[in-house]
């Protein structure tokens, strides 16, 4: 008698895989909910069983909401995923992005890796590479290099400025969202690229879909973080690049990447040196990861992007959030504008103020300080292994390698460190003592944390 290969003896008996496979899941879901390591930690039921939960909450986007309503239910300790917990807890922040500690990002970041883009400093995983990333880019971002390059920035905000001020003068309203965007696409532009986007001049339009190319493709990939095999799914299926490719998503980025090749090949071939000084001229200068010599057009391109990527709408969140706060709050309104026009005529001013000038501004920097703490640009969690030790929060134990993290606007609005009034706009809370002061900002989560990890663009943010 003839034996059938195994596959298909197994699909002739189609109704034993049904049930093993049945079985199997069943056996899964009994694990997760009942006998699993995290199995104490309170939290959504659905949510212990599939990381679908959490995809399907980032996907309607209301994360922000959601994420503050799940800790005033369950508390500071949520089980938000089959094998990931949700803190707001000032100690274990520090223990996951404080300093001195080797703490490995989550393979929900590998949904940032393009596969021949070059490697990423947000995304990279590994330690030591993520070093290497990290420190040859460094000094583009300090803060006395971004003082270098504050008069390209200027050179944004006055042109911002006369646009507005004829919209003004004409009675025109205008939506603060599209100019803040436009504001910091152009300033960005200005930094990796030596030239303006041309969204300002474009009346704030979106000049080559650029910002709407972005927001889809960063929406679908922060999005699809928890599904298995999401990295590959997103950047290198070619049915998703159709279906992104409707959205206007791939060629805006493409066009882009092409771009800023042609940046990048201008600049190198140039033969007067330039004497400008800004972030594309230290990247052209940087060594290659895999030796000595300078690095590739591939990741010089892929720094120059970064900053677009990363730099470009975090900033304009945070415009619209301190805007947003100061027209709810005339009070806070006119005192801050009493305090920047006392300073014009104290001091004279008859140009624009700078940035080391507002940094005498004390009321100026809490109101910063407190509409970026209330809504902080990045919401979702910064998910990390939990470490060798594992992590100890309330009377719960989170043993190593289970997916940890805190969303920084529940971080920043935790009762324990800011008081009863957390999820007050009162900037004053920032102006009550030196110390009050000092400990309010070694616990706010904005940037994520100052260890390793940190947002490296703080400097150009700020
Ligand atoms: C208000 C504005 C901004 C906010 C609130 C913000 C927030 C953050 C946060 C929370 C992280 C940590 C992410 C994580 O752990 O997964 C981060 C990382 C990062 N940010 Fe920002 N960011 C801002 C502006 C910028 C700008 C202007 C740039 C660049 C020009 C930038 C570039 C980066 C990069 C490259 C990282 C990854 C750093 C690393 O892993 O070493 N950000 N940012
Ligand atoms: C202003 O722009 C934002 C961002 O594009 C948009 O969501 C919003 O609907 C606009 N508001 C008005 C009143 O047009
Ligand atoms: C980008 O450049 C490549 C190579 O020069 C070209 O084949 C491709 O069509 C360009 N894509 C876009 C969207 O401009
Ligand atoms: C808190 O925020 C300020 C700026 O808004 C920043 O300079 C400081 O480093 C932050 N603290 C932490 C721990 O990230």
């Amino acid at each position: 008698m003839e034996r059938l290969p195994i596959s298909r003896s197994l699909f002739f008996n189609a109704p034993a895989v049904i049930s093993l496979v049945a079985a199997s899941i069943a056996a899964i879901l009994v694990y997760r909910a009942c006998l699993h390591p995290l199995g104490k930690i309170p939290g959504p039921r659905i949510a212990a069983l599939t990381s679908l939960w959490l995809t399907y909450h980032y996907w309607r986007g209301t994360w922000h909401d959601d994420i503050l309503r799940l800790h005033d239910k369950y508390g500071p300790v949520v089980r938000i995923g089959p094998n990931e917990v949700a803190l707001v807890d000032a100690a274990a922040a520090k223990q996951l992005y404080g300093h001195g500690k080797k703490v490995k990002k989550t393979n929900w970041y590998s949904t940032w890796i393009v596969p021949g883009r070059g490697r990423g400093v947000f995304s990279e995983q590994d330690h030591n590479t993520h070093s290497f990333l990290r420190k040859r880019v460094s000094a583009a971002y300090a803060m006395s290099s971004i003082l270098k390059y504050e008069v390209y920035i200027q050179s944004c905000m006055d042109l911002c400025f006369e646009k507005l001020r004829k919209y003004a003068a004409a009675g025109e309203i205008v939506n603060m969202s599209e100019w803040t965007n436009a504001l910091a696409f152009d300033v960005v532009g200005e930094l990796a690229f030596g030239e303006k986007l041309g969204h300002l001049n474009a009346e704030s339009a979106d000049v080559g879909n650029l910002r709407h190319g972005i927001a889809q493709l960063f929406f679908v990939a922060a999005n699809l973080g928890y599904v298995w095999g999401q990295s590959g799914l997103i950047n290198s299926n070619p049915l998703v690049a159709f279906v992104m490719a409707l959205f206007g998503a791939k060629p805006a980025m493409l066009e882009f990447a092409n771009w800023t090749k042609k940046k990048v090949d201008a600049r190198r071939q140039s033969d007067a040196p330039s004497d400008r000084e800004d972030m594309l001229a230290h990247f052209i200068r940087m060594k290659s990861i895999d030796g000595d010599h300078p690095a590739s057009d591939i990741e010089v391109i892929a720094e120059s992007m970064n900053i677009i990527g990363a730099g470009a709408d975090t900033t304009s969140i945070g415009m619209r959030t301190c805007l947003y706060y100061l027209s709810l709050n005339p009070t806070v309104y006119s005192r801050l504008q009493k305090e920047i026009d006392e300073y014009y005529d104290t001091h004279d001013l008859k140009v624009p103020i700078t940035y080391q000038q507002t940094q005498e501004l004390e009321y100026l920097k809490a109101v910063v300080l407190e509409a970026l703490r209330l809504f902080p640009s990045i919401t979702y969690q910064l998910p990390r292994y939990s470490p060798a030790a594992g992590i100890h929060v309330a009377k719960y134990y989170i043993p190593e390698g289970y997916e940890v993290g805190v969303s920084c606007i529940a971080q920043n609005r935790d009762k324990a460190v800011y008081g009863e009034d957390a999820n007050e706009f009162r900037p004053e809370r920032w102006l009550e003592s030196k110390e009050k002061n000092a400990q309010l900002q070694a616990n706010n989560m904005t940037f994520g944390g100052n260890g390793p990890r940190t947002c490296i663009g703080k400097n150009i943010a700020l």
